[in-house]
């Protein structure tokens, strides 16, 4: 007869101090399986194995089920299964079969402090997400955001509509994330809404970015989210592995079009869940997350590539056109300052004078269509201009 104990937060670190001394040992269901340790368990030896990880992977992959149901049989006496109580509604449901019975552990002198240093089960990090901003930060967001963005006004607007409702919809658990999905030309700031975005919340840290441009499409899925379970020398994924070094809530998926469909699917379960679980059954609470997704198909192309499910789960979907001549001005008026700027902070305050107007007045944008061709190009002129004055 075996039974399931639910343990929660404040009891769990005293609950296993204590039998730790009494002579168990605890391990991880991810651990015990992606090391292979099963075989190797001591039949001497009294376990704890926590299955909390379990929880989030089976039910976003329950054709795993079965698999589970033939491993609980094969282990032995010396194994007692914990679970943190927070998922009790699902694993007694999965897990219906599994064990004969479901029970709390009993822990002696509940009041005793929370050890610290010991990392907790669930995620703890704070993460600077859309939806914790009050009003007035929340209008600071977007004047630095569309300060940041030149042009695409109609998608600003909307962006800001779409704004508004996720925070109030994700407080109902309604909206878990809120997604972009950004089509159309090289180099008119499909990447660049993520960028402003990561610096309108005030990032320290690195954007969270993937880019199945520099995956080969076969094992897309495995390079996202880790090799499948059990498997020797797995890693967790790079998904959760950027997600974690970010510290906000944001993720840039860039030529998302080059992903197969594998990987559609399990974004398919990360828009609808707000989870990001990798293969060995890490969990990740991404609800309030912003997602951008970039991709340089055509909106016909878009309709052939991704299923009628995911794109009816995008908040957006839009073609990013050229910038017009006015805003890819403004571009170079901002560009050109930020380069002599740098440059007289950094090098030397000896320039031309005049030499914003005069770069400014060489430059014909209605040749560009690309903004970093256009960036090139405003590089260029600057040099010939600093060139030209050592000549003189
Ligand atoms: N609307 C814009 N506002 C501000 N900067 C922009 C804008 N569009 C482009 N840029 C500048 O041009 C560069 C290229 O833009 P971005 O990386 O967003 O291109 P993209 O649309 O993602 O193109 P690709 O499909 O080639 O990835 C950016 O680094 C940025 O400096
Ligand atoms: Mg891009």
């Amino acid at each position: 007869m075996s039974t399931l104990f639910f343990y929660t937060r404040q009891q769990f670190f005293n609950f296993k101090s204590a039998q730790t001394v009494a002579g168990f040992e605890f391990l991880s269901m991810s651990k015990l399986l992606s090391s292979q340790r099963i075989d190797g368990l001591d039949s001497d030896q009294q376990y704890f194995v926590d299955i909390s990880s379990l929880a989030g992977f089976v039910k976003t992959n329950d054709f795993q089920l079965l698999n589970f149901e033939q491993l609980f049989g094969s282990f032995g006496e010396n194994i007692t299964f914990i679970c943190d109580k927070v998922y009790e509604t699902d694993i007694r449901y999965l897990f219906r079969y599994v064990f004969d019975d479901f029970s709390d552990i009993e822990v002696e002198n509940e009041d005793v402090p929370v050890e610290n240093g010991e990392k907790p089960i669930s995620q703890t990090k704070s993460v600077k997400k859309i939806t914790d901003l009050n009003d007035s930060e929340l209008d600071s967001f977007f004047e630095n955001f569309d300060a940041r963005l030149y042009g695409h006004e109609r998608f600003k607007e909307e962006f800001k509509g779409l704004v508004n409702s996720f925070r109030v919809f994700n407080k109902l658990g309604e909206h878990k994330i809120l997604s972009l999905f950004l089509m159309g030309d090289s180099g008119v700031g499909k990447t660049e809404v993520a960028r402003s975005i990561h610096k309108a919340l005030g990032s320290k840290a690195k954007l969270a970015k993937i880019n199945f441009g520099n995956y080969s499409s076969h094992d897309a899925l495995n390079s996202l989210i880790g090799s499948p379970l059990g498997y020797i020398g797995s890693d967790g994924g790079e998904l959760l592995k950027r997600v974690n070094e970010s510290d906000i809530g944001l993720i840039l998926i860039d030529e998302f079009e080059k992903a197969d469909n594998a990987v559609f699917n399990y974004f398919l379960d990360v828009l609808e869940n707000g989870k990001i679980v990798n293969s060995q059954a890490d969990e990740y609470d991404v609800s309030g997350y912003i997602i951008v997704f970039t991709s340089n198909i055509t909106k016909e192309n878009f309709k052939s590539k991704i299923s009628p499910e995911l794109r009816s789960r995008f908040d957006y979907k839009g073609v990013f056109n050229l910038l017009t001549d006015e805003d890819k001005k403004k571009f170079v008026h901002f560009r050109v300052n930020q380069i002599i700027s740098k440059y007289t902070e950094l090098v030397s305050n000896d320039l031309p004078e005049k030499l914003h107007d005069i770069i400014v007045s060489e430059i014909d944008v209605s040749q560009y269509k690309n903004m970093r061709d256009l960036n090139k190009k405003i590089k260029d002129t600057f040099v010939i201009h600093l060139k030209s004055r050592r000549k003189n």
